[in-house]
């Protein structure tokens, strides 16, 4: 059932605020009049994204985040609690994109997506969960990704970290609202052009500020999954219902689609 969530003067915490999508979901969300709190590694980033939103009037706090550390994960929300008394929306948006051609399979890339994209949203929910609780509200909204069923040539250490997110987000979904009133969203983004995908282009990809426009609009409504743009949910979902055979024979020019790490990455530093 569509909702209709009221924004103005809501606190917000997001993470990954220096990127593409974090930094437009922080604007648009000044715009809204919430009290925000902008997390990510990139400090003098950060300080710069609050010192402008301030500039416009909003409240804005700031704080260095790596969220593979749970100890900055627990500052992280324990900073915007004291400073706020109450988290009403989590955005967790800390995401990287890193490749994982063939060539070089490398359990270290595999680790690193897993403990920021994954494991890094799971701190977060460790440590919000609490606050909400005492709330007895609070909205949770991370950061997936639209293609979240399939495997991908090249992408698979992405993808898992996503896929399980994706997985974590639904199991809980309906007993946080249900015994506590918290609701769980899980965006799920296609193409948007940002920094993370420069090396990468795609067509049909969307700009930063739309995707955050939409996003916004999807959690008014109090949607459970937000995904985008139209056109690639079709033809992903589609993309879903083939068969395994079918999809196995599919050549891998056509699965991987444009913007396939070269074998040259494999020397890829992760970040
Ligand atoms: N762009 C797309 O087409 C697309 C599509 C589907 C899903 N997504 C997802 O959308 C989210 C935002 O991505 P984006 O496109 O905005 O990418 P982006 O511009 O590269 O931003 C990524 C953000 O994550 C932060 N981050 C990375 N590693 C971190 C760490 N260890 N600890 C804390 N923060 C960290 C970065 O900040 P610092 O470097 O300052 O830490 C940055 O703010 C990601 O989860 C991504 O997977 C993007």
């Amino acid at each position: 059932m569509a909702g209709n969530m009221e924004l103005k003067e809501k606190t917000v915490l997001i993470t990954g605020a220096t990127g593409g999508i974090g930094k437009a979901l922080s604007q648009r969300l000044s715009k809204e009049k919430c009290r925000l709190a902008i997390f990510a590694r990139k400090e003098e980033k950060l300080k710069e994204i609050s010192t402008e939103l301030k500039s416009g009037g909003v409240e804005c706090i700031y704080k260095r985040c790596d969220v593979r550390n749970k100890e900055d994960v627990k500052n992280a929300v324990d900073f915007v609690y004291k400073k706020f008394g109450r988290i009403d929306l989590a955005l967790l948006c800390a995401g990287v994109l890193i490749p994982n051609p063939i060539e070089n399979f490398d359990s270290s890339i595999i680790k690193n997506s897993m403990e920021i994209n994954f494991l890094g949203n799971i701190y977060f929910l460790e440590y919000l969960f609490p606050v909400m609780k005492s709330q007895g509200s609070g909205t949770i909204a991370a950061v997936s990704t639209l293609p979240d069923r399939r495997g991908v040539p090249g992408w698979g250490a992405y993808g898992a970290s996503k896929a399980a997110l994706s997985l974590m987000l639904e199991s809980l979904r309906a007993e946080a609202k249900q015994k506590y009133n918290i609701n769980i969203i899980t965006i799920k983004p296609g193409s948007v052009k940002t920094p993370m995908i420069e090396k990468y282009p795609r067509h049909g990809a969307i700009s930063p500020e739309k995707a955050a426009d939409i996003i916004v609009r999807g959690i008014k409504k109090e949607k459970k999954i937000i995904q985008f743009p139209l056109l690639q949910v079709v033809m992903v979902r589609l993309t879903d219902l083939f068969p395994v055979f079918a999809y196995d024979r599919i050549p891998i020019e056509m699965q991987k689609g444009e913007g396939y790490p070269s074998a040259e990455e494999k020397t890829l530093k992760t970040p």
